[in-house]
C-alpha cells in the first residue's frame, strides 16, 4: 500500500486484513486505552496482550481491571495475557508498559525486528530515535534509517511524548514554525490518571493539589519540547533553540492535563496573528486522512473560562488539543491556556496516530 491511495480505497482494502499487533502493558491505565482505540480500527486488530507475571495466563478479562467507559471489546477479552518473555506473533508492538521495564524489553522486541511504538520515557531522548508527533515532526522519521542499522533485526522504536509534553508541543508548534518561540514558561495541572491506576492515593489527591510529580516530570518537559520541535539533519537530531521552565501539579481530575503557558517569540506577533496561527495548524496526518487523526490538531475556544478537563478533553475523539484564553503577557509576549486529554492524545492515541503514519509511508 502506498500512502497516495485514497482513505477510502485504502481503508476499504485492509478491512479484510488488519495487521495483528501486540499491546505490552495491556492492563494499565494506557494499555486499556490501547485495546479500548484498538477495537474496530481499520488497520489493526489486537492479537496479543503481554503484561507482568501478576497477570499471565489470565484471560485479558480477568486480569485487567477495567476502568473506561465502554464494556471490553470481545475480541480483546478472551486473550491471554502473556509474560513479557513471550515469543510474539506480531511484528508490531504498541507498548504501554510501566517505565521500570520498558527499556530493556523495546530493546529486545526490536532487535528481533518488531517495530515498537512506545509511551515510555525511556528511549524518548535517543540519539537515532523519533519522538514523534506526525502533526509537527513526520519527517523524524528519517532516523529510522540510522537506528535499524544498529538493530540486528531490522527492528526499530518509535516514542511518543510525555502526556504534557503532547499538548505543549502542539500548542506551540505553530507559533515556533511561523514566529519562532525563545522562551516559555508552563505551569501544568496533571489528572490522576497520569500516575496509572495505582499512582496516586485517593487519600492523598483527594481535596488537595499536590505541587510535585516524580519521574523527573518537570526535565521531560523542558526537554521534549526542544527535540520534538528541532530538526533531523545530517543524520543527527537538533534541538530547537528555546528555554523552558515548567512546574507541575497533580489535581484532582480524572483525565485531561491542563496547562497555563506564557511565552517570549523571537519574531513580534499581534494576538490576532498568533490565534489564526493555532487555528488554521494542520499537518501530515490530516493531509494523509490518517483514521485517528483529529480533523484540526487545535481548537481555539472563545469563552473566558474555557478549555475545562471535564467539558473539552474529549473534543475530536481525545485526539486534538483545545486552546483559549490567549491575551498579552506582561512579561513575556503571550500567555494562554491548553489542555490535552492525556491517555488519548497524551498516550495511546498518539501512539496509534504514529503507526498509522509509518503504515501510510510503508514502514510496517
Ligand atoms: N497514564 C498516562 O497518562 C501516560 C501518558 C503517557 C505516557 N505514559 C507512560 O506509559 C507507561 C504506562 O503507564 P500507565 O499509566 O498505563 O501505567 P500502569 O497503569 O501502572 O500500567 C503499567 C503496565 O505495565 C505492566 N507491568 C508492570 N510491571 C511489569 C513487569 N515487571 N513486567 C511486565 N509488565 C509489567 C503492568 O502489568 P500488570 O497489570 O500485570 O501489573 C501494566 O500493564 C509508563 O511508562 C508511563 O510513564 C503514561
Amino acid at each position: 500500500m502506498t500512502a497516495t491511495l485514497p482513505l477510502e480505497a485504502e481503508t476499504a482494502a485492509h478491512r479484510t486484513e488488519r495487521i495483528p499487533v501486540a499491546i505490552l502493558g495491556a492492563t494499565g491505565s494506557v494499555g486499556q486505552r490501547f485495546v479500548q482505540l484498538l477495537e474496530n480500527h481499520p488497520w489493526f486488530r489486537v492479537h496479543e496482550v503481554v503484561a507482568s507475571d501478576r497477570s499471565a495466563g489470565k484471560t485479558f478479562k480477568e486480569a485487567a481491571d477495567w476502568r473506561l467507559e465502554s464494556l471490553v471489546p470481545e475480541e480483546t477479552a478472551g486473550l491471554t495475557v502473556k509474560s513479557l518473555d513471550a515469543e510474539l506473533e506480531s511484528r508490531l508492538l504498541f507498548s504501554g508498559l510501566d517505565s521500570s521495564v520498558a527499556g530493556e524489553a523495546e530493546d529486545d522486541y526490536s532487535n528481533r525486528g518488531c517495530a515498537v511504538i512506545s509511551n515510555s520515557r525511556n528511549h524518548r531522548m535517543a540519539a537515532d530515535v523519533p519522538l514523534l508527533i506526525p502533526e509537527i515532526n513526520a519527517e523524524h522519521i528519517d532516523a529510522l534509517e540510522t537506528q535499524k542499522q544498529r538493530r540486528a533485526g531490522g527492528g526499530y522504536i518509535v516514542t511518543n511524548p510525555n502526556c504534557s509534553v503532547m499538548g505543549l508541543a502542539i500548542a506551540l508548534a505553530p507559533l515556533h514554525k511561523i514566529f519562532g518561540v525563545e522562551a516559555v514558561h508552563v505551569t501544568t495541572m496533571q489528572a490522576i490518571s497520569g500516575a496509572g491506576y495505582a499512582g496516586v492515593a485517593s487519600y492523598a489527591i483527594l481535596d488537595n493539589v499536590i505541587p510535585y510529580i516524580g519521574g523527573g516530570e518537570e526535565e521531560k518537559i523542558e526537554a521534549e519540547p526542544r527535540k520534538i520541535l528541532g530538526d533531523w539533519k545530517n543524520g543527527k537530531f537538533e534541538d530547537a533553540p528555546m528555554t523552558i521552565s515548567a512546574q507541575v501539579n497533580r489535581v484532582p481530575v480524572i483525565d485531561g492535563h491542563l496547562m497555563t503557558i506564557s511565552a517570549r517569540l523571537q519574531h513580534k506577533a499581534s494576538l490576532d496573528a498568533i490565534r489564526e496561527a493555532l487555528e488554521s495548524f494542520t499537518g501530515e496526518p490530516q493531509r494523509l486522512g490518517l483514521p485517528s487523526a483529529p480533523k484540526h490538531p487545535i481548537h481555539y475556544i472563545d469563552s473566558t473560562d474555557r478549555p475545562q478537563p471535564r467539558l473539552d478533553r474529549d473534543r475530536d475523539r481525545g485526539m486534538a488539543v483545545t486552546a483559549g484564553r490567549l491575551r498579552k503577557c506582561p512579561i513575556l509576549d503571550f500567555r494562554l491556556v491548553a489542555l490535552v486529554h492525556n491517555t488519548i492524545r497524551g498516550a495511546a492515541g498518539a501512539a496509534i496516530l504514529n503507526a498509522e503514519l509509518l503504515k501510510a509511508r510503508n514502514l510496517l
